[in-house]
Parts: structure tokens; sequence; C-alpha cells
């Protein structure tokens, strides 16, 4: 039967309808309200008549009555810009059936039935990016978390489990390669058209559908599991960039074996795809055997790739890989359990890399990213906790706070129970809930009963959002210290009262001669408040404590700053120097911002620093990588977030001065450390990565205190460097001088990479996050850029999104640059909810800044929120915002 595209309401009257179709305040979805779907879906087969602009959907449901839910009269498929060609039930006629928004609703009686639903699509015109889409002349999907209902009517939601069949065809021309999950069973052609048919043999929820179509070429791998498996391996991607996938299939093969090493998983099908697409609103999608990346997370070479983006990619890889249990074998029940999957697999992400590299410096990069994007979320108007209670879109919601805080409260059980013990758990886990769709009080319950811990007062951190202060105070009377530690949870939007929860404190205490400590140990504040003693100590101890972050808290304490120098010169455990070092440059730097420092105390504070700073430079047991961390300046934001009132400018400008002053103070350490470095042949070792690393640290010092001779040695570095992570560092530190070199290596820069989608987004995101005092007009010059697109999620973020988390230019005392991210927001949206949204935090952080420009932000936050038609995404992170 065929019907019209009209939406239709309930009752008929499609006036009614089209105010549901485009509601300006979308309805609040509420965890508390979850049941479960009255049908089962065991079995769902698809055909694909595959084309850019038009593409046929064929899609027959089994579906029967769900014993364990309430029984309903209807079943309700949910659609999403769909247009219903057909459907039919048990083949005839489907006479009761009706359209509630996009939403297609069936009555149904007695127990089982087969619908067969017809769906058309046009993918070219796709540029949400969600459902079935076209990127470069290839079609392909991305379903998490509602994009399936952009392809048929379907319950679209994470506990309907399915076994999927799917028949693809189009032009074996245009589409030489069809992918979908599992396995291939069958394939064929006829004339110019070709056929295959792909089953997977796992139950799986609607939001790991994936296919893909196109002309693409493989590197092709294999990896023998455990038990004897041989699973084939293939990373896919466009002919030209092949020789750019050998790290990608290398982080795949390591990935496998380490999940079988550390938590005894091992895959399960013959074959793993992985398909990089240039158009992907995130990092990359855990399909089941269809692994959808984004270009950036698969292709490397050292003249286009940096060391940090081959250490994404080797994360990125791993994480999707890790899904294939932690989310897939099983999954979540509804949304709001979304870090049962994300922060589970993140930590696991997290610990491979650790495990592969140097696990303190990954520790403090992850740390960076925890404290530089998260703190910030928990304190402002869209703090959440990792188990949200409502939400509107679930786009939303993934987060900084569902993925890295989420990982950090399961790291915390780890930290608590120890590494053999928390296996025990994650093996319960696995064995428990394999095949389901579990709630994250199915992990924790898990956990407690596989470890033997009572976690009743721990489950509070997936209830409370907001990021706990430590208080600290050590005291010393005859022999013994005594640890007074208090927590105190701000409050947050709907959350006015907290609770103590339990705050896991790796402590150490340092003999201030010997510079030995007593053992590392773990004390565990889960009152208000509590006292720990500690004896043998005849002189007052120095105090290292929240060792390796054992806790996702701020510590807040007076401690003096000889202390802080002997920590960061010699304390053993690699993270607390680190943070040391970061405690002596932020308790500095907000003295200065704030005043509370006068010029005298700036003086000697600033000796200070740099006396901690040239220990670190001349630490020869010191691996430059490690040297690096501890060298590096705690970023604008991350100071910002140390005062409740922030002024970015004054902020911006005493970070520049401490700089210039060690890069005047310390320039021969400096360039000494650059001449034992420099030239070291390029590999991807340790070694030759912490020389990269600190080389370009000493440009941006001397960026700071001697331009000019920075610009040469910059100029100097790029025309001489063999690979991307120098060239781009050398030419980050120009594009931030004002010097004829500037111009002239980003110009090469540009005509070198011409072409190279990667590499030019490498090119605006460097000019709009550069300390440029013009920054601003450069990233407005660039919005009018022949290679500018809005249609590409990837060249979006690297002009707006690096100009956005660059303060010195996002916030110019003029608004001129929240206007500049409204006007993006306001024309991106219809084009890109998902990315469009994803600029509203920047804007909503108006709370925490000085008056004058605080009420700049909500003006652009108020013009976005007045017109007259926004998507469900930027609606709801606009009037969060406001609230
Ligand atoms: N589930 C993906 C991941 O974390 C992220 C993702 C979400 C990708 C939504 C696309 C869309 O690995
Ligand atoms: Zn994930």
């Amino acid at each position: 039967m065929d019907i019209a595209r009209t939406p239709a309401s309930p009752d008929g009257n499609p006036e009614m309808a089209d105010a549901a179709f485009e509601p300006k305040a979308p309805p609040e979805i509420q965890r508390s309200d979850y049941t479960p779907f009255a049908w089962l879906i065991p079995t769902i087969r698809m055909e694909f008549d595959l084309g850019l602009d038009k593409t046929r959907v064929v899609t027959r449901l089994d579906v029967e009555r769900n014993p364990d839910a309430d029984a309903s009269p209807t079943i309700r498929l949910n659609g999403d810009s769909l247009e219903l060609v057909s459907i039919t039930c048990d083949g005839g006629d489907c006479a009761g059936h009706m359209m509630d928004g996009d939403d297609l609703v069936v009555t149904l009686e007695g127990e089982r039935h087969t619908l067969e639903i017809v769906t058309e699509l046009d993918p070219s015109d796709n540029s949400q990016l969600m459902g079935l889409y076209a990127s470069n002349g290839m079609l392909c999907t991305q379903c998490e978390a509602e994009g399936f209902r952009r392809i048929t009517f379907f319950p679209d939601r994470p506990d309907v489990l399915s076994t999927y069949t799917v028949r693809m065809s189009g032009p074996k021309a245009q589409f030489p390669v069809l992918l979908c999950n599992g396995n291939r069973t069958d394939a064929g052609e006829e004339g110019g058209t070709h056929w295959a048919e792909w089953q997977d043999p796992w139950p799986k929820p609607s939001y790991l559908f994936a296919l893909v179509a196109g002309d693409l070429v493989a590197r092709t791998d294999s990896f023998t599991t455990a038990s004897g498996r041989k699973v084939e391996l293939n990373v896919w991607v466009r002919d030209g960039d092949l020789d750019r996938t050998e790290h990608a299939m290398e982080s795949l093969k390591r990935s496998m074996k380490w999940d079988e090493e550390t938590f005894g998983r091992e895959y399960d099908l013959d074959l793993f795809n992985i398909v990089a697409v240039s158009d992907f609103n995130m990092g990359a999608m855990e399909n089941k055997g269809l692994n959808i990346f984004n270009t950036k997370y698969v292709l490397a070479d050292p003249d286009t790739a940096t060391d940090g983006d081959y250490d994404g990619i080797e994360g990125v890889i791993g994480h999707e890989y890790f899904h294939n249990w932690s989310g897939n074998r099983i999954t979540c029940r509804d949304w709001f359990q979304l870090s049962l999957k994300e922060g589970f697999t993140v930590l696991r992400d997290q610990l491979f890399s650790q495990d592969m590299g140097s696990a303190p410096v990954k520790r403090i990069e992850d740390v960076r990213v925890l404290r530089g994007v998260q703190f910030p979320e928990d304190s402002g108007p869209l703090a959440h906790p990792i188990r949200p209670d409502s939400y509107r879109e679930i786009s939303n919601f993934y987060t900084a706070t569902i993925y890295n805080k989420g990982a950090e409260v399961i790291r915390m059980m780890r930290t608590m129970a120890g590494e053999e013990r928390f296996r025990r758990g994650t093996d319960l886990y696995f064995d428990r809930h394999d095949g389901e769709a579990a709630t994250c009080e199915d992990f924790v319950k898990s956990i407690e009963d596989g470890t033997g811990m009572d976690l009743t007062q721990f489950r509070r951190w997936y209830s409370q959002a907001g990021t706990p202060k430590v208080r600290v105070d050590l005291e010393h009377t005859g022999n013994s210290a005594t640890l007074k530690l208090s927590q105190t949870i701000p409050a947050t939007p709907g959350q006015p009262n907290k609770k103590p929860m339990p705050i896991p404190l790796k402590v150490a205490l340092f003999d201030r001669q010997s510079g030995e400590n007593t053992g590392e140990e773990l004390v565990v504040l889960d009152q208000d408040s509590a006292i720990f003693t500690f004896d043998g100590f005849l002189q007052k101890p120095v105090l290292s404590i929240n060792r390796t972050f054992s806790a996702p808290v701020s510590i807040e304490r007076d401690v003096s700053r000889d202390d802080l120098v002997f920590l960061a010169a010699q304390d053993d455990d690699p993270f607390a120097r680190y943070e040391a070092m970061q405690e002596l440059m932020t308790g500095y730097l907000v003295g200065a911002v704030t005043g509370d420092l006068d010029d005298a105390g700036c003086k000697t504070a600033r000796g200070d620093i740099a006396q901690a700073m040239k220990s670190v430079i001349e630490d020869d047991r010191l691996e430059d990588l490690m040297r690096g961390e501890l060298m590096s300046m705690p970023s604008q934001a991350y100071i910002a977030e140390q005062m409740l009132v922030v002024d970015p400018g004054r902020i911006h400008a005493e970070r520049e001065a401490l700089k210039a002053d060690l890069g005047d103070r310390l320039a021969s350490q400096f360039h000494a450390l650059y001449d034992r470095v420099e030239g070291l042949p390029f590999s991807l070792d340790a070694h030759a990565k912490g020389a990269r690393k600190v080389k370009t640290l000493v440009l941006s010092y001397a960026a700071a205190s001697d331009p000019a001779k920075a610009a040469e040695l910059a100029a100097y570095q790029y025309d001489h460097s063999d690979n991307m992570t120098d060239r781009q560092g050398a030419l980050m530190v120009l594009a931030g001088l004002d010097s004829p070199e500037r111009t002239d290596k980003l110009q090469d820069f540009y005509n070198r990479y011409a072409g190279n989608a990667l590499v030019i987004d490498k090119w605006f995101a460097l000019q709009a996050s550069s300390l440029h005092p013009d920054a601003i007009d450069h990233v407005k010059a660039l919005r009018g850029h022949p290679d500018f697109t809005l249609k590409n999620p990837n060249r979006v973020r690297s002009l707006y999104m690096a100009f956005a988390a660059n303060p010195s230019a996002f916030h110019a005392a003029d608004g001129e640059g929240y206007d500049m991210i409204a006007d993006l927001v306001l024309e991106l949206d219809p084009i890109n909810a998902q990315t469009a949204a994803r600029f509203i935090p920047s804007l909503g952080r108006w709370r925490r800044i000085e008056e004058g420009r605080a009420k700049l932000m909500r003006d652009a936050l108020e013009r976005v929120a007045a017109a007259p038609k926004l998507s469900r995404d930027t609606f709801e992170q606009v009037t969060r915002s406001l609230g």
C-alpha cells in the first residue's frame, strides 16, 4: 500500500501533525520511564537497491509478542524524515497503520507477524551524516544513536536485538565493494549490477547496523585468536591511501592480542573490516564486524601525521575493537546507560595505550583531557551525572562526562580492588551478561560480586554530577603526621545537595633529607571528613597525594613552594612530579592574575619555577617524552578552572609573561636541550618522539622571550624536518608570530599538501588556534577560503573548534568571537545539527567569565535561541546553557 509523505497525526489533523513535527520544546525523556518493548524482532531481512540519489530499502521484520513486557495492541516503528513507500502484513494489506509524527504505528492482533516495509532514500541529500549517506562517491551508514530510523521504520532502541540478513545490490562500476556486518554468504552479478548477501550471526541492536558500498581498496592481513580462529582483517580506504594504513592495521592486531591477554576477550567472527570515510560526525563507530572510521583515525605516514595522530589512531582502533565485547556482545538497555559501554571502553583503550607506550605519559595526557574538557563541563550549565536522568536529544550526551569521567569511575573500582580482583569482576560481568542489553547497575553488581567489595556507597558516583573538591591538610606533632581530608561536591543543575562519595587517594610521605618515602598507601575518604595518622616522622614529611590521579577530584591544599619544588624534582611517581610542576605554575599564575601575589612575591615565585624547570631540563634520568610533560605549561582553560570569575585576557597575558621569563632565564639550558636532541633520525620509538616533543616546547618558550630568534629557529626546523611532528610544531610556533617566515611557511605548507584533506585541516587549525594577536581576523578570512566547507565536519572543526578553544582569540573583549560562533551555529544547524550543537558549550561558560564578556556570551546564546527553527540538538544545548 502506498502512502504519500504527509505526516498525519493520530487524529488525522495535519496542522497538529506539523506542530508535533517541529516542536519548539522537544519532550524530555526520563530514565525512570523505561519499559521493555512489547515486541521481539528475532530476525530482520533487508534488501538495499543502492544508488547515490535513490536507494530503495525493503525490510522484512518477523515480530512476536515479548512475554516479558506488557501486551500492546500496536507496534511503534520509529522513523525520522522517512518516506514510506509501502507496508504489508503477512503478505497482505496492512489496514491498521498510521503515522504518528515521524513514527509508524501498526495495529497488530495475535502473537506473531511478518511486516514488510519499503522506504526510499536520497543519500546524496543527507548532510546530517546520520542514516545512509554519500561521502566522496561512496555510500555508508551511521546508526548510533538513532540513525537507523532514517533508513527504515524500526523500534530503534538498543534493547531490541535481532539477527540481520542483508542483501545489497548496485552498479558494479560505481560500487565495486559491498560490505555489511558479519560474514558474506553469497554474491553474484548480472549485467552491470552486482549483489552480495551478508549474514551477522550475532543478535544486535539497530544502532550497530552498518553497510558500505564504494570504490575501495584494502590492506589485508590476518590474526589467529587464542583458540585458533583465523580472522581476516581488512582496512578499506580510497585508492591512493593504501600506503597510509600500515599503522592502523598494526594497531588492530595489537588490540586483538591485548584484549585476549588483559581481559580474556576473543574475537567472534571470521572477518573484521574497517572502512575509512572522510565525512564523519565523530571519531569512529563500532558496528559489528564493520567498524567505520573517520579518515583522521586511520591514515598515517611520517610525512603527513604527527606523533599525536599516530597515538590517536592506536587508541581509537583499540577503542572500537574493544567495543566488540564492551558494547556489542553486551550492549546498553537504554541510552541512559551509555557510559556502561563508553566509560568502560575508554578505560580499556587507555589501559591498552598505557601498555603500548609510556604508561605515565599516557596517564598525564588522559588527565589533561579530563581536566581540560570534563571538569569545565562538570562545573557548568551542562553538568550531568555519568548516568543521566533525562535528555531531549541523546546525541548531546556523547560527552566527556559519559566517556572520560565514566572511565575514571571504573578506574577507581579497579584501583580499590587491585588488578587481579578487578579482572574477576569483569570476567563475571562478561559471563553473566553476554548477549544482553545491560545497565550500569548490572556492571557495578558484577564488579561487586566478582571482587567481594561493597560498592553500595560507591554507586553515588553514577548519580551525582560535579567534580568533588578535597581539602587536604597535613599536620605534624611529635613523631606522627596527621592527614586531614574533607570533601565537598559542588551543586550542579538539578542537584543542589550531594552526599559524600568514596574517594580513593594514593598517598606517599617523603622524608625531606633522604628524599625517600615510606611506601605508597591507598586511603579512602568516604565521609565528609576523615583523619589518617602516620607514625615514625621526626620531621614534617612532604606529602604526595592523589598519585597517578587515583581519583577524579580537585585537590585544595596550602602547600609551600619548597615542597612543590621538592616533589617536582624527586617524587618517584612521574604523575606526581608532573602535578607538582603544574601546581607550581598554576599557583603562581592564579596569584598573578588575581593580584594575590605582589610584585616581590611574583618575582620569588618565578625564580622557584625556573629552578624547578632547570632541574627538569637537566635531569638525565628522565626520558624526553616525560621531560616534555614536566616542561608543559598548564593550559589557559585549566588556569581558568581554578578561579571563580575569569578574565581570559589577563590569564593569557600572565601565561605569556611567565613563558617569556622562563625563556629568558633558561635560554642556555633550552638551547642545550635542543642541540642535544636535534638531528636524531626519525623513528616512532619513545626516544625519538620525546626528542620531537621537547624541540617544539623549546621553540614555544623562545617565541615568548625572543620572537625574532624563535622565528629563525622555527623556520629552520620547518625546512629541515623529515616528519609532520617537527614541521607542524615549527609552523604552530610561527603561526603565532608576526614575522615574514610566518607567511612564507604557511604558504609553503599549503602548497605542499594541497589536496590532502587531513593535512589541510591542520593548516586551518594551526591558524585558528594560534597565539597571533590577529587570529580572529585570520579565522574570518579563512571562512571564505575556497577549501572551507560547512559540509565536512572535520573541516568545520579544524577551523571553528580550534578557534573556540583558543581563549585569546575567542574571548576578544568586544564579543566578536562569540558572534562568530553564534553565526556558525545558525548556519550549520540545518546542515548538520549534531556538529552545530557541539559549539554551544563554548558559549555556555558565561557564568564563570567576567561580567562584560559574560553579557556578550549570553547575547550570542539568546540570538541562537531566538531562531525560528532549531534542531532538537541545538535547542536543548542552548536552553540548558541559558537556564
Ligand atoms: N560509539 C562511538 C564510539 O565511541 C561514537 C559514536 C557515537 C560515533 C555516535 C558515531 C555516532 O566509539
Ligand atoms: Zn565508544
